[in-house]
This record gives C-alpha cells, sequence and structure tokens, in this order.
C-alpha cells in the first residue's frame, strides 16, 4: 500500500475581530467555538461579535470612507493594492487552503488548487477594473456639459455562507474595494477562520485600517446587525433563501440595496443524443464536487427515457470511485460536511428519498473513513424520482443525486424548470440546435452546455427567480457597488 503524504496542521491562534486595522476582543467578550467537521475537534475559538461591534466595525469603514487615505487614493493606486492582495493571496495558497480545509472539510486539493487560485485571480482581474470604470461626457441638448461619475456606494456589509469561506467573500470585496468602497465582512460562524487570515494579509499588502473590517459572529446577532446600520449602504450576501428572505426585508428598514446568491436545485439535463460517458462524469462532478454543498450543484439529473438504464448504470459505477476520505489527504476528492447540524440535515432528506417511491441505487447513510469520526456522508443516488418529492424540489445541500426522466425535450424543459429556484442548469447534447434551444427556455442564471460547474472570473454568475439578484464576477459585480452621478455644468455664453 502506498502511503500519501498528509501535510502537518498548523497552530491555530484564537481569532479576534479585525476592526480599523487592529485587532480586538469582542466588547461582550464572548468567544465562539470552530469545529473540524473531519474530526469532530475544537480547532480554536473566535470572538463573537455582535450589535456592539458591528457598529464599531461600521464607524471604522465610515471614517476610511469619507476621511482617511482611502478617499483620497486615486484608482491606479487601488489597482496596484489589490494586485497586491492576489499576490498575497497565491504566495499563502497553501495556509489558506489548510485553514480552509480544517475548518469546512472540504478536500485540500479543492482549497489550495481550486479556491484558493481563484481568490488570487478575483483579486488581480478587479484590480484592473479599478482604472477602467468611469463615466461619461452626454450630448445633452442646450449650451450644457453633462457628464456622469461612477462613484461608490459606501459601506458594504458582506455576509457569506460556509460553503466557499474566503471564495464568496472574495466576489465580493474585490468589486468593491476596486471600486472605492469600504467593507465590514461577517464570515459564517462555522468557517471564520481563512476571512481573519486574510484581513492580516491585506494589512501587509497595505490596505489603510477600516477600508476591510471582518467581524465573526453569528447570523441573528452580528449579521443581522450589519443588515439594520443605517450607517451600512449595501448588503452583499450569499446564503440560503430563507435568509435572503429576511435580509431583504430587514434592508428595506434603511432602504439599503441588496445583492442576493441564494440557493438553487439546480437540473442537469441528459438528451438521447448525448455523449453519454462524458454525460455521466458530468453528472457526479455536478453533484458530488465541494461535497454537494454547493448552490449550483447539479443535484436533480434529468434522463431521457430511451437513455436512463445505459445513463444511470454509467453515473452507478462512476460513483463507486468515489469515497469519503480525510480531507487533509491530497487524494481525497469528497471531504465531511461542514457541521453536525448539516451532516442531520442531509441525512434527513435521504430518509424521505428511502420512504419514497424513489430507488435508492448507491449510498444513502454516514459514512466512516476508519476514524469512527467526523461528518461524513456516502455518495447517494435516488433514481425514479417523482417531480414533486421533496428531494427534487428542495436544496439538501449534500451528496444526494435525485435522477428523473423525461420524455422528449419539451418534458425536460418543463420539468427542469418547476421549482422555485434558477441558479444553474445544464444540457448534454450532440445537436447544436437542441442545446442552444434548450439554454434559451431554461430559467437558470448559468446554463452549461456539455460541461458542468464551470466557472471565471470575467463571467457574470448569479440567480433567476428565488436564487437571488445582481450579478457576482465580470463586469456586471462593478454595477453593485458603484452609483452614477449626473453632472450639469452651464456653459451658455
Ligand atoms: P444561512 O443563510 O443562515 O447563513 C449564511 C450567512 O448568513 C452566515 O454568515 C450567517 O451567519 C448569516 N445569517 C444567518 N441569519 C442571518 C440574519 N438573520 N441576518 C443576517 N445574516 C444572517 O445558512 P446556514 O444557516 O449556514 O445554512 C442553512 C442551510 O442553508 C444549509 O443547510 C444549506 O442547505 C443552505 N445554504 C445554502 C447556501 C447556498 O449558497 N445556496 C449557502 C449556505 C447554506
Ligand atoms: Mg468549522
Amino acid at each position: 500500500m502506498t502511503t500519501t503524504q498528509v501535510p502537518a496542521q498548523p497552530k491555530i491562534a484564537p481569532g479576534k475581530l479585525f476592526i480599523d486595522g487592529k485587532w480586538v476582543e469582542a466588547i461582550s467578550g464572548k468567544r465562539l467555538e470552530t469545529i473540524n467537521p473531519a474530526s469532530e475537534e475544537v480547532l480554536t475559538t473566535v470572538a463573537e461579535g455582535d450589535e456592539a461591534d458591528v457598529d464599531q466595525a461600521v464607524k471604522a469603514a465610515r471614517k476610511a470612507l469619507e476621511d482617511g487615505p482611502w478617499s483620497k487614493m486615486s484608482a491606479r493606486d487601488r489597482q496596484k493594492l489589490l494586485w497586491k492582495i492576489g499576490q498575497l493571496v497565491a504566495d499563502h495558497a497553501q495556509e489558506l487552503g489548510t485553514l480552509e480545509t480544517l475548518d469546512n472539510g472540504k478536500p485540500i486539493f479543492e482549497s489550495t488548487r481550486i479556491d484558493m487560485p481563484f481568490v488570487a485571480e478575483c483579486f488581480q482581474y478587479y484590480a484592473g477594473w479599478a482604472t477602467k470604470w468611469h463615466g461619461e461626457t452626454i450630448p445633452v441638448p442646450g449650451n450644457y456639459f453633462n457628464y456622469t461619475l461612477r462613484e461608490p456606494v459606501g459601506v458594504v456589509g458582506a455576509i457569506v455562507a460556509w460553503n466557499f469561506p474566503l471564495l464568496l467573500a472574495s466576489w465580493k470585496i474585490a468589486p468593491a474595494l476596486a471600486m472605492g468602497n469600504t467593507v465590514v465582512l461577517k464570515p459564517a460562524e462555522q468557517t471564520p477562520l481563512s476571512a481573519l487570515r486574510f484581513a492580516a494579509l491585506c494589512q501587509e499588502a497595505g490596505l489603510p485600517d477600516g477600508v476591510l473590517n471582518v467581524v465573526t459572529g453569528f447570523g441573528p446577532t452580528a449579521g443581522a446587525a450589519l443588515v439594520r446600520h443605517p450607517e451600512v449602504d449595501k448588503i452583499a450576501f450569499t446564503g440560503e433563501t430563507a435568509t435572503g428572505r429576511i435580509i431583504m426585508r430587514e434592508a428595506a428598514g434603511t432602504l439599503k440595496r441588496v445583492s442576493l446568491e441564494l440557493g438553487g436545485k439546480s437540473p442537469n439535463i441528459v438528451l438521447a443524443d448525448a455523449d453519454l460517458d462524458a454525460a455521466a462524469r458530468g453528472a457526479i462532478n455536478a453533484i458530488f464536487y465541494g461535497k454537494g454543498e454547493v448552490c449550483a450543484a447539479g443535484s436533480r439529473l434529468f434522463v431521457e427515457r430511451s437513455v436512463h438504464d445505459q445513463l444511470l448504470s454509467k453515473v452507478l459505477e462512476r460513483s463507486q470511485s468515489i469515497q469519503p476520505g480525510d480531507p487533509m489527504n491530497p487524494k481525497t476528492r469528497l471531504g465531511a460536511l461542514v457541521s453536525k447540524e448539516q451532516m442531520a440535515k442531509v441525512l434527513s432528506y435521504i430518509d424521505i428519498g428511502k420512504r419514497s417511491e424513489a430507488k435508492l441505487l448507491t449510498g444513502g447513510g454516514r459514512a466512516d473513513i476508519g476514524t469512527g469520526k467526523g461528518f461524513f456522508v456516502q455518495p447517494t443516488i435516488f433514481d425514479g424520482v417523482s417531480p414533486d418529492n421533496k428531494i427534487a424540489q428542495e436544496e439538501i445541500f449534500g451528496p444526494v443525486l435525485a435522477a428523473l426522466e423525461f420524455t422528449d425535450v419539451e418534458d425536460a424543459i418543463k420539468k427542469a424548470n418547476a421549482t422555485v429556484y434558477g441558479l444553474a442548469a445544464a444540457v448534454w447534447t450532440r445537436d447544436v440546435k437542441k442545446a442552444h434551444y434548450v439554454a434559451r427556455r431554461l430559467k437558470a442564471g448559468t446554463v452549461w452546455v456539455n460541461m458542468y460547474n464551470m466557472m471565471s472570473t470575467e463571467s457574470p454568475f448569479g440567480g433567476y427567480r428565488q436564487s437571488g439578484f445582481g450579478r457576482e464576477l465580470g463586469a456586471h459585480a462593478l454595477e453593485l457597488y458603484t452609483q452614477v452621478k449626473s453632472v450639469w455644468v452651464d456653459l451658455s455664453p
């Protein structure tokens, strides 16, 4: 048997809040534990910030916005600073990725080779936009000079989920800073560690005090305080659809801008003429990548009746090679679910599936990687799921696939669109006309053709319907972090 080198685990210091460039305890003195879901051990504690700490952080962000060095910094200097932050993230990919894996349970391969390079790329991409997104001059009638300014929205509250902790934060922080805003970040309580280390790197890069603040804590306390705070101009949120509804309602009190990246139940459609081997590989990647704790996960596999048996047997065969393992092992491709609560939720959906008409093809329970510990769940596939089954309608957020059948393209489109969500979708076919036809008919913010889970910093990402609104990534995100001012000058003689 060959042994694989498992990287040593770093010592993790207790976390503090990062406010106005300083590391401080929560005013209440409270702390919260963060767990390694693969071992169930406490990794460390971090400060448990609440309303009082959020208020301090927002005041620091406001001060930095209005009269710190940040407010006078040229776009070109912001560009250089963001580029440097990206470089520091790339240089520390191993360290940041290790923190992410220990805190979240995702395979070290994913955190160091996919997430952290994506974070670095995000900062370097938006660095470029700092100098390239600006106003226009407009040919108005009369003897007037009219031009527009692109100004920052102000203080941005970023609230993110635990599935891609630093990546989701970077999608908000990078465009926000590029456009001259200041930020208060509230990481998920399950995964606060990478954000704290990242804040230190930003300071090392030379980011002025107060421009980025990190308040760790719980959603209903720290998160809600950020949403309600009158000095916060915008909330950028990634998380559950139900939380998105609360945030939108609460943000109404101060009419702050909101962008929401929420849940999904994304359909992955295989037409009979598809390359079935590629489609089977894609279906596996679609649901088991990131343990299925991915907002865009292809959790509903729709298969055309005539190829159903053939495709499902290929999917089943491939699924057997995917087994949960130690997330710190570079060869592991399926890690531990983020928390005991998340595991319980996923197992409860598996139970619903087992008690229904659906046929359990594989998996169906908790997994043990030989340690007797950790929140591991077997890769699970249900076939013959009816469209109105809860496991075909609700976001499970775990490694659980629901396979459904359809008769023709129209039937596939109708069934695929029959949830409240609309984050992503995919279609597999060799027919270019069908591919584009289906791509247009699907109600989703992203459609993949003959692929799944492809993302790039340059391309917009976001939801239709109850998967949210606002587009992150690409040039579209710049709209979320700027407001337009129209300036008139009388030039009449
Ligand atoms: P969540 O939506 O409650 O948490 C996401 C973030 O929002 C966290 O930082 C949390 O502290 C914060 N938050 C929670 N309540 C808040 C409030 N009232 N005001 C302001 N901020 C608040 O998601 P959670 O509880 O971590 O997971 C619950 C379920 O949501 C999971 O079981 C999973 O199925 C789903 N989920 C879906 C995600 C997606 O991207 N589609 C991401 C995370 C969770
Ligand atoms: Mg944790």
